[in-house]
């Protein structure tokens, strides 16, 4: 048994939803009672911590959960949350539970909001990294990431049976407003063509030209996959068969990526991530998140969790380009 100050410690999820959040909550209730803690888990994210919506969570209350995608706390974007009135009431529904340790599973809006408990209001916050987008640094992998890329390269998989049969060209928009880790690797994996990045320029008229180049050497059909925030599929499609005169067509995958049974990746990460949390908060830390570098459990800054520019997709931009000849 850890000694520790801490007794009662609560969690929550916030902000997008994805798949081994319930994985990652089954983790904190379970490693906490374990340790001999009381758990309580809070309803819709920091809405929930603002109106005093939590309740204890005993080992049966997270069964049946480890399969399941969303999360059984539910999860909210909360615009009160951003205000001082609305954290302090937050800081007094932890005071008034005597919770004296916070898990946030979450991404980088829920980190920073974490961070600020924690500096500005002495909350003993760790993070779980929960999100599609991939788009937290100190982890190699975020929960949920692993089963959204899966679901996106289904739907590649299958698109290309009709491109292939029918010779089209085709522009498939997945997530990312502004993460490109989803487009970038269902690209590379599902052997399209091209790949348009939130963060990375592309030229309209080079890639017509490409097509139709590839055309006259008898290549038919064209997958161009576009993350969401680099630009929308129909406005690309339109300057694709404006430009080439070819038949396109587009799907938007949206919200499909969200949801599904969570893959073994994402179980064994939430998993691990989750009783690493309750772990540090036992020892006493705070203001930090908890990810998985070369398959070691790795303390960051929630500070830096929250700073973009991880992925660098310049040398797997050059293979999808070398591959798709
Ligand atoms: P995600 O965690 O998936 O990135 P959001 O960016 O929507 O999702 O953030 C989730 C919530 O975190 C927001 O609705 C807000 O309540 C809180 N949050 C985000 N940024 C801050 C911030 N700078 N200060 C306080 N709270 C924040
Ligand atoms: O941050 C996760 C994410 O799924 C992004 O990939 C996407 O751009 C965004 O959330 C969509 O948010 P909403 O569900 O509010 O439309």
């Amino acid at each position: 048994m850890i000694r520790s100050e801490v007794k009662r410690i609560a969690v929550l999820t916030s902000g997008g939803d994805s798949c081994g959040m319930n994985a990652a909550i089954r983790s904190v209730v379970r490693t906490g009672i374990y340790y001999g803690l009381k758990v309580y888990g809070v309803f819709y994210g920091y809405e929930g911590l603002i109106n005093n919506d939590l309740k204890e969570l005993d080992r049966r209350s997270v069964s049946g959960i480890v399969n399941r995608g969303g999360t059984i706390l539910k999860t909210a974007r909360s615009e009160r949350f951003r205000t001082e009135s609305g954290q302090k009431k937050a800081v007094h529904t932890l005071k008034k539970n005597k919770i004296d340790g916070l898990v946030v599973i979450g991404g980088d809006g829920s980190f920073q909001g974490a961070h600020v408990l924690a500096k500005d209001w002495g909350v003993k916050c760790v993070g779980v990294p929960g999100t599609i987008d991939n788009d937290i640094e100190g982890t190699d992998y975020t929960i949920g990431s692993d089963t959204a890329l899966s679901v996106a390269l289904d739907a590649i998989d299958k698109i290309r049976d009709t491109v292939t049969s029918l010779e089209r060209i085709f522009v498939i928009e997945v997530m990312g407003r502004e993460s490109g880790y989803i487009a970038m690797r269902s690209a590379l994996a599902g052997g399209a063509e091209d790949v348009l990045l939130p963060d990375v320029k592309f030229d309209m008229d080079k890639i017509c030209e490409e097509i139709k180049a590839a055309r006259a050497k008898g290549k038919v059909s064209w997958i161009l996959v576009v993350a969401e925030g680099a630009a929308k599929a129909q406005e690309i499609a339109d300057i694709i068969s404006k430009n080439t005169s070819y038949e396109t067509r587009i799907s938007i995958l949206g919200h499909i990526q969200r949801g599904g049974t969570p893959t073994f990746m994402d179980r064994i990460l939430a998993s691990r991530l989750g009783a690493a949390a309750v772990k540090l908060l036992l020892q006493g830390d705070t203001d930090k998140m908890v990810g998985i570098v070369s398959d070691q459990v790795e303390v960051t800054p929630l500070e830096y969790a929250t700073r973009k520019g991880k992925e660098a997709y310049k040398n797997l931009y050059e293979l999808l380009k070398i591959l798709e000849a």
